[in-house]
C-alpha cells in the first residue's frame, strides 16, 4: 500500500497565520504540522509517500523534507496542486503516483493519537474502499457519517443539524478505481470536488467498509482546534505514533545553524 498526504489548499481559516506560509508547515507542540501524518504513515510500514501541496510555500516543503530519509521515508514524492479544487482533486494528482495500488490517504491537517495500523489491518485486501470515524462532540464541522445495521449507508457534508456523531475523519483507503470516480465528479456549490462525493459513489457501489477509532482524533484547520491539538499532542508525548519513531527527533538536523 502506498501513502498519499493531502497538503494543499490556502488555510483561510487559520489567516494571518497562513498569509506568508502553509497550514501544514504551522506548528503543533513541537513539530511542523505536516510530520504527524508523515510519522502515522512511517510507523505503519508504509514506504512510498506522495505529498500534494500548492500555493506559494510549496517549495519551504522541500526545504523542509527534502528526500524524506530523515524522517524514515524511503521513497518521497511530491505533486503541486494549482488553486485549491478540493480534496478530490489533490487527490487526482496521485494518480500516476498509485500506479494501480491500493492507498491510504491522510488530510495533512489531521491528527490521530493512535496508530492507524489497526485500520490498515481492516482495510488488508485493498479492494474498494474504507473511512475512518470517529464519536465526536462538534461533527457539523466535519463529514458525517449515517449507518444501518453497522453498515456506512450515507455521508453527509457538514450537515445541520447533523443525523450522527460519527465524524468522517482525514484518513480514507481506496482502490484504484478512485481515480476513474474523481474523474467524473463535478465541483459542489462552493467549487470543489468533494471527497465526500467519492466516498458515497463507493457506498453506491456497496463497496464501503468503516474502522472507528477508540484514541482521540482533531483536525488543526480552525483556530480552535489547532490550539486542541497542542494541546493533545504535549499531553501525550511518550506516544511513539506522536514522536516518531525512526527520527529520535534530531533536533539539530532541522537548526537553521545547520
Ligand atoms: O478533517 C476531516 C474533514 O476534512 C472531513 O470530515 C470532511 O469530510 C472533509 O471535507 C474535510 O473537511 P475540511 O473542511 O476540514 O477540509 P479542508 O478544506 O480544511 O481541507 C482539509 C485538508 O485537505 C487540508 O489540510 C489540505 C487538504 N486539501 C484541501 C483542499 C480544499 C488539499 O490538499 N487541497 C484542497 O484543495
Amino acid at each position: 500500500m502506498k501513502g498519499v498526504i493531502l497538503a494543499g489548499g490556502l488555510g483561510t481559516r487559520l489567516s494571518p497565520m497562513t498569509r506568508v506560509t502553509n497550514k501544514h508547515l504551522l506548528p503543533v507542540y513541537d513539530r511542523p504540522m505536516i510530520f504527524y501524518p508523515i510519522q502515522q504513515l512511517v510507523t505503519c510500514g508504509i514506504e512510498e509517500i506522495l505529498i500534494v501541496t500548492g500555493g506559494g510555500s510549496a517549495g519551504d516543503f522541500l526545504k523542509l523534507l527534502g528526500d524524506g530519509e530523515e524522517l524514515g521515508i524511503n521513497h518521497l514524492n511530491y505533486a503541486y496542486q494549482d488553486g485549491e479544487g478540493g480534496i478530490a482533486q489533490a487527490l487526482g494528482l496521485a494518480k500516476d503516483f498509485s500506479a494501480g495500488e491500493p492507498l491510504i490517504v491522510i488530510l495533512g491537517d489531521n491528527l490521530f493519537q493512535d496508530s492507524l495500523e489497526e485500520a490498515i489491518g481492516h482495510y488488508s485486501q485493498g479492494d474498494g474502499a474504507m473511512i475512518v470515524l470517529k464519536e465526536v462532540d462538534d461533527p457539523e464541522r466535519f463529514g458525517v457519517a449515517i449507518l444501518e445495521d453497522d453498515r456506512v449507508v450515507r455521508v453527509i457534508e457538514k450537515p445541520k443539524p447533523a443525523p450522527s456523531n460519527l465524524a468522517v475523519t482525514g484518513c480514507y483507503f481506496f482502490d484504484f478505481r478512485v481515480f476513474e470516480i474523481i474523474e467524473g465528479l463535478q465541483p459542489s456549490s462552493r467549487g470543489e470536488l468533494e471527497i465526500t462525493d467519492v466516498n458515497n459513489k463507493y457506498i453506491e457501489w456497496g463497496e464501503m467498509r468503516h474502522h472507528v477509532l477508540d484514541g482521540w482524533w482533531t483536525d488543526a484547520g480552525t483556530v480552535d482546534s489547532l490550539f486542541r491539538a497542542n494541546g493533545l499532542v504535549s499531553e501525550d508525548r511518550d506516544n511513539p505514533v506522536l514522536k516518531g519513531l525512526s527520527m529520535e527527533l534530531d533536533y539539530w538536523k532541522w537548526s537553521p545553524s545547520k
